[in-house]
């Protein structure tokens, strides 16, 4: 596949920004159009390094328009479309589920059917195109959490951690798992899914999903458990747990999830589904004592010095328990696995929070403020 212009939805976000970033340093002969809305979302400081480069260019627009990108897929002659542009918080979708619907499901529905009704057009047609859908492993529902405790995880890669590689469960996500969504969120990725594949299976559209697990790293909006507790650590600020903190994420560091996608851009069968994941199973509580300890000593503070700030809070509505990924098939097909171990990633990923303090203050204050405070008024 030669693809020349390529679409990135949703490249002002956390991972689009570090797609984005990837594809315009590293391909020069692709000219990379940034679809983006700019939601609360939405940040262009994340792309400050690349945003005069000649093959970069941002385009505001709303996904739902289909008028808008029906003009902007056929102006600007677009081959490849990599769409992550989504609502993609949890907690806002149990508050406003129709903002979901509205962005992941007519959205992705009105994306699909601009590139549709743009390549039919083309004397080529489909032949090297690609309209490229980027989900999530909550598409899959909840695993149980079998082994509280944790035993040693059945998967091995590279970047495994030595100390801590762990399963809580016997069961993974597989690409054949049965959809079975819980949240609003995850409801609205589902579908949107769905919606993929059918223009695929009905028109024979070149399409293309991954379900990737939790993403972690620079650049992520600070209504996340990660970047939200390491600024309240900062600040002394008290860091709401969920329920009991035992709910269990498997982490990926976020560039890692960008090699994932390049890779399958351009290596990926089409029609596939293939699951992204870190092979890294944490327990809510035992990450956020990392994150504290991480935290205390690049700030100088004594150790456990702000344990005092861990507060237990009322347990998220209809809260998931365990999301654990196997991403095998990407491992075996296209020969991906994450490069990072935890330890390294999560070290990366404070001291960028606490070097970039005023990338997280413009967020928390100023422009940012109401969306901030709507989302943290109830708690
Ligand atoms: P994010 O919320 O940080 O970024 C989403 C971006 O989409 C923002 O820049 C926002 O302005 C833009 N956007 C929202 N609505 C839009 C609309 N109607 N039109 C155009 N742009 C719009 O999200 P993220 O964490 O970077 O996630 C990106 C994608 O990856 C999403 O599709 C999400 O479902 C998926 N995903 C995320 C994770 C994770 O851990 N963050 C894991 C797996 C999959
Ligand atoms: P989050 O980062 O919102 O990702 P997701 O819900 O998509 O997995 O949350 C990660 C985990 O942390 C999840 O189990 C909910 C929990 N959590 C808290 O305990 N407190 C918080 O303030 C947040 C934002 C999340």
């Amino acid at each position: 596949m030669n693809h020349k212009n390529i679409l990135i939805t949703g490249g002002a976000g956390f991972i689009g920004s570090h797609v984005v970033r990837l594809f315009v340093n590293k391909y020069p002969d692709y000219h990379i159009f940034n679809l983006d809305k700019l939601t609360y979302a939405g940040n262009l400081a994340n792309l400050k390094d690349i945003e005069d480069r000649p093959n970069y260019t941002f385009v505001k627009a709303d996904i739902a328009d289909l008028d808008e990108m029906r003009r902007i897929i056929k102006d600007n002659k677009i081959d490849g479309i990599i769409h992550l542009a989504a609502e993609s918080h949890v907690d806002r979708s149990i508050k406003d589920p129709f903002t979901f619907a509205r962005t992941n499901v007519m959205g992705t529905l009105a994306l699909l059917q601009a590139a549709k009704e743009y390549w039919d057009t083309l004397p080529e047609k489909y032949e090297g195109k690609l309209f490229y859908h980027i989900s999530t492993d909550e598409v899959y529902g909840a695993l149980e959490l079998t082994n509280p405790e944790g035993v040693e995880s059945p998967f091995t890669t590279t970047a495994s951690s030595s100390q801590h590689h762990l399963a809580f469960g016997t069961e993974f996500f597989l690409e054949t798992t049965k959809y079975n969504p819980h949240s609003p969120y995850s409801a609205s990725k589902a579908s949107s899914d769905h919606f993929v594949r059918a223009y695929h299976d009905t028109y024979g559209m070149p399409t293309l999903v991954t379900n990737c697990s939790n993403n972690y790293g620079p650049y992520q909006f600070p209504e996340k458990l990660i970047p939200l507790f390491i600024n309240n650590i900062r600040h002394g600020k008290p860091l709401p747990v969920y329920g009991k903190g035992e709910n269990v994420r498997d982490w990926l560091f976020v560039e890692d999830h960008a090699r994932a996608i390049d890779l399958i851009f351009h290596k990926g069968k089409v029609a596939e589904t293939y699951n992204i994941g870190g092979f890294n199973e944490w327990k809510n509580i035992d990450l956020i004592k990392v994150i504290i300890k991480t935290v205390d000593r690049l700030l100088g503070n004594p150790e456990g010095h702000s344990e005092k700030l861990i507060t237990y809070v009322t347990d998220r509505l209809g809260h998931d328990m365990r999301y654990a990924i196997d991403s095998r098939k990407l491992q075996r097909e296209l020969g991906w696995e994450p490069s990072l171990q935890f330890e390294e990633g999560i070290e990366k990923t404070v001291r960028w929070y606490l070097d970039n303090q005023e990338w997280m203050d413009h967020i928390t204050s100023g422009a940012y403020q109401q969306y901030y405070d709507d989302m943290y008024s109830n708690r």
